[in-house]
């Protein structure tokens, strides 16, 4: 959308590619390569299909923006986010973003299919997991950020709604809408920068109130260690059915989290109880996989995870969720 029809100067919406060295640039698809089916999901500023490639048959998931909106709701830079985060991604346990097209309407993002849906519904359907279960979609999750930081990225918006299960029940996390990109010489080529939002930390909230972690109420830097504090929040939900700093209003979920109000079950076991103990560290120094307790690292060793297989945990059968 460049000049609309009162004459003045629209901000550009253009997520083409137009540098050969980027990952997207080859194999341009456009929206009659696919057949478009079932609606997946439904978001303020997207839709969610099956999308099935009429060469190969094989389907994805593609998620369709409104330019108009996105445009008229300045969110034309978290649509230029979450395709650069996205294409910095190679990873089973992260959605796959293949290409991207546009029409006169609206932008396509060609995704991984996660055919079993939000780790939320089975939250919701069968929490407590048991505890190989829940260490297990845990690890997953773990490995997930663990690339998402290594290739330069913040997600900030953790949660089993965008935790998607594939068709053998593995992890695949999705939107990057709200994430940070930490690392400019990393950055994969972009004929639209990243609207400025590498420079100071974010002013404006974003993720989801119950997942937001205490130093961005503060507004200190949001750094990684947001994400393992998310990590802390779905691992507990998981263990309970409920994550820890529920409350009616956002308002109040925030005071809780600010004062690290919270109840530990008593029946979680105890090594369960230390690892959301040490997630849910108010200061991200001292935050258990924080650079200063020893990375990621420090969070495999942690007793909670014994016994788990890091080398082999997505080629694995996932535990039976039902
Ligand atoms: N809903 C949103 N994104 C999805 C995806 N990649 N697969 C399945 N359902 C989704």
């Amino acid at each position: 959308i460049n000049n609309s029809s009162n004459g003045r100067r629209e901000p550009t919406l253009n997520t083409d590619v137009d540098d050969p060295s980027h990952p997207l640039y080859h194999h341009r698809r456009i929206v009659t390569d696919f057949d478009y089916g079932e609606i997946l999901g439904e978001g303020s500023y997207s839709t969610v299909l099956i999308g099935r490639d009429k060469r190969t048959g094989k389907q994805y998931a593609i998620k369709r923006l409104d330019k108009a909106h996105i445009v008229k709701n300045n969110k034309v830079k978290y649509v230029m986010i979450e395709r650069d985060a996205l294409s910095r991604m190679n990873h089973p346990g992260i959605v796959k973003l293949y290409w991207t097209y546009k029409d006169n309407r609206s932008l396509y993002f060609v995704l991984d299919l996660a055919r079993n849906g939000e780790l939320y519904t089975y939250i919701r359907r069968l929490a407590p997991f048991d505890l190989e279960t829940a260490k297990f979609y845990a690890a997953e999750i773990l490995l997930s950020i663990e690339h998402i930081h290594n290739r330069g990225v913040i997600h900030r918006d953790i949660k089993p709604e965008n935790i998607l299960l594939d068709d053998n029940s593995h992890i695949k996390i999705t939107d990057f809408g709200s994430a940070k990109i930490i690392n400019e010489n990393e950055k994969a080529a972009s004929n639209a920068g990243d609207g400025g939002n590498t420079a100071a930390p974010a002013r404006s909230f974003v993720g989801t109130a119950e997942y937001v972690s205490p130093e961005l109420l503060r507004s200190d830097v949001v750094s990684e260690e947001a994400d393992l504090w998310a990590l802390g929040c779905v691992i507990y939900q998981m263990l309970s059915g409920k994550s820890p700093f529920k409350a009616a209003t956002d308002y109040l979920i925030f005071q809780k989290i600010k004062n690290l109000e919270y109840t530990m079950p008593d029946e979680f076991p105890p090594a369960a109880k230390d690892i959301v103990e040490r997630l849910l560290a108010s200061e991200p120094e001292k935050r258990l996989g924080s650079a200063a307790t020893g990375g990621i690292n420090a969070i495999k060793e942690h007793p909670f995870f014994e016994g788990i297989d890091w080398e082999h945990i997505f080629t694995s059968t996932a535990p039976p969720l039902r």
